[in-house]
């Protein structure tokens, strides 16, 4: 039986009150879940305290959605990795999708922020994947890879590192058009070959997002080279992340 890890991006979609309401509810129905499923959940950074409060109490995780990386100083608008550490954050989002297109953060800064996360011992949820366009010029597998190499090539990691890495396609998020669960599947296969040949000790999990909903949930984690999944849009809605959870504490049983 393998640990499935759910992690929820709630984005900027839930206000302060909605953030606290909902972790309120995940917490309440907490001793349901399988202990084979391991959830985090990625709340504003206004939110992430109180929400981080409610859920530590009943073994849920909280994650930064994006930190910066150095620990104080003149930065107006950021916020350090080592102030979500000290929040209570286990994770960091690094390199997200919408970080990167929108943002227009390069796989330079997505290197700094992962040092910097490891550093203070943060685990990283490093986001690859391709756009639309990559994908139709067929460029998926040297996008993802030029990603993974320029955040993980040479990188000084501790034995004991953790390293998460999301496979998200960039035309499957929030679109409803999620990447075949095979074709995902092969792609962790291509992403474990060379995060194992750039860094053989670290422990590095692989989990897909994109679309991911409670109708198509199992398909992705019933892939043996699949750890989990990193949720949006249906993480942020009690209903359907309640759904979730509940299959993949099905999943895990059997
Ligand atoms: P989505 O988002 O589930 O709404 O497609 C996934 C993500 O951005 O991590």
């Amino acid at each position: 039986m393998k640990t499935i890890h759910l992690f929820a991006n709630w984005k900027m979609y839930l206000d302060f009150d909605e953030s606290n309401i909902l972790a309120n509810a995940l917490a309440a129905q907490a001793k349901k879940n399988s202990e084979q499923i391991k959830i985090a959940v990625f709340p504003s950074a206004l939110a992430l305290y109180p929400v981080g409060q409610v859920l530590k109490d009943v073994g849920l995780a909280v994650g930064a959605q994006n930190a910066y990386w150095v620990d104080k100083g003149g930065f107006t608008g950021e916020v350090s990795v080592n102030m979500f550490k000290e929040a209570g954050c286990e994770y960091a989002l690094i390199g997200h999708s919408e970080r990167r297109h929108i943002f227009n953060e390069t796989n330079h800064e997505v290197r700094q922020k992962l040092e910097a996360a490891l550093a203070v011992g943060l685990t990283p949820v490093i986001c690859v994947g391709e756009t639309a366009e990559e994908r139709r010029a067929d460029k998926t597998e040297e996008v993802v890879e030029i990603q993974l190499r320029s955040a993980l090539d040479k990188l000084a990691v501790g034995a004991d590192a953790k390293i998460f890495i999301a496979y998200e396609p960039v035309w499957a998020i929030g679109t409803g058009d999620a990447c075949a669960p095979g074709e995902a599947e092969r792609m962790h296969g291509k992403i474990s070959k060379i995060v194992t040949a750039l860094l053989p000790k670290v422990d590095c999990k692989i989990l897909y997002g994109g679309s991911v909903r409670p109708a198509n949930v199992a398909d992705y984690l019933i892939g043996p080279l699949t750890d989990g999944v990193l949720i949006g849009h249906a993480s942020a809605q009690l209903d359907s992340f309640s759904e979730i959870i509940k299959r993949a504490g099905e999943l895990a049983k059997a």
